[in-house]
C-alpha cells in the first residue's frame, strides 16, 4: 500500500512474520524479479553474529530486498555499508540530529543503536545468484530492555517518519546504488558517518577481543584501526563498545 518504488518490483507485506529476510532467502531460489518484502512485525527477526533484531508489532520498518545485482563477487562485502549510507542519507532528509554509522552495519543516533543492516548472499560458479539485503529501523515510541543500547527515532527526536514513504525513499537508493556500488560517494559517505573515529574501543575480531583506536575505512570499507602502535586492516569483526577507563 501506498508505496512510491521507482523501479517494477513485487511487495509482500505481513502482519506477522517468522523473518522477512529467511522469506527472502527461500522465494530467492525460485524468484524472477526483485522483490520487496516488509512486515509490522517479526517472531524471529534476525541480526548479525546470530543476534536476534527486536521487531515488534507496528514499531518500525522490517523489510528485505531480494534482488539480483549486476555486481562483482568481490564487491559483495561492500554491501551492507552502502546500504548503510543510503538508509543514513534517507533518514537526513527527516532527522536534523546527527547520524553515525557503527562499523560495520548499525546507524546511532545520540549514541543509540536504531538501525540495523543483515545482507545475506547466495553466490555460485563465480556469480552473485541473489542479496537479500534486510533492515529494521527502530521508527516509533519503543521501550528496550535495558540490556539493549537501541531507540527509536520517535523517542530521539519526536520526528513521526510514515513508514511507506520512508521504505520507497530507502528502496530506490539501495537499487541505485547497487548499480554503482563502487562510486566513491559511498565510501567517502560512510567516512564522514564514522561512529567512534579516533576513539579507543574494545573489538572483537575473529572470536578474540582487542583494544584499539578506530581511525577510518580503507576504500573496500574494511575497518582500519590502530592496536599497538600499527594500523590494522579488519575485514570482519566488530566494534563491541567504547573503552571507558
Ligand atoms: C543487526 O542488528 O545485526 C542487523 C539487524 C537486521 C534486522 C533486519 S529486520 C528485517 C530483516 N529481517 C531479519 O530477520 N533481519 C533483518
Amino acid at each position: 500500500m501506498n508505496y512510491n518504488i521507482n523501479s517494477d518490483i513485487e511487495i509482500l507485506e505481513f502482519d506477522e512474520i517468522d523473518s522477512t529476510n529467511t522469506l527472502c532467502k527461500e522465494l530467492g531460489k525460485t524468484f524472477t524479479k526483485t522483490i520487496l518484502v516488509s512486515a509490522n512485525s517479526q517472531i524471529s527477526g534476525r541480526g548479525r553474529l546470530g543476534r536476534s533484531f527486536i521487531s515488534e508489532k507496528g514499531k518500525g520498518i522490517y523489510a528485505s530486498l531480494l534482488i539480483k545485482p549486476n555486481i562483482n563477487i568481490l564487491d559483495v562485502s561492500k554491501v551492507t555499508c552502502v546500504v548503510g549510507v543510503c538508509i543514513l542519507e534517507t533518514l537526513k532528509e527527516y532527522i536534523k540530529n546527527d547520524l553515525y554509522i557503527k562499523w560495520v552495519n548499525d546507524i546511532y543516533l545520540n549514541d543509540k543503536k536504531i538501525c540495523g543492516i543483515l545482507t545475506e548472499s547466495k553466490i555460485s560458479n563465480g556469480i552473485v545468484d541473489y542479496l537479500v539485503i534486510g533492515f529494521g529501523i527502530n521508527l516509533y515510541h519503543q521501550i528496550f530492555p535495558k540490556d539493549v543500547n537501541a531507540s527509536s527515532i520517535e523517542d530521539q527526536t519526536k520526528i513521526i517518519i510514515n513508514k511507506n514513504e520512508l521504505l520507497s525513499k530507502i528502496v530506490n537508493r539501495i537499487i541505485e546504488a547497487l548499480d554503482n556500488i563502487n562510486d566513491d560517494l559511498y565510501v567517502n559517505e560512510f567516512r564522514k558517518h564514522l561512529y567512534y573515529k579516533n576513539e579507543l574501543v574494545n573489538l572483537s575480531v575473529q572470536g578474540k577481543e582487542f583494544v584499539g583506536r578506530v581511525i577510518d575505512i580503507n576504500d573496500s570499507f574494511e575497518l582500519l584501526v590502530e592496536l599497538s602502535g600499527s594500523i590494522k586492516n579488519i575485514t570482519s569483526g566488530e566494534i563491541l563498545k567504547l573503552r571507558k577507563y
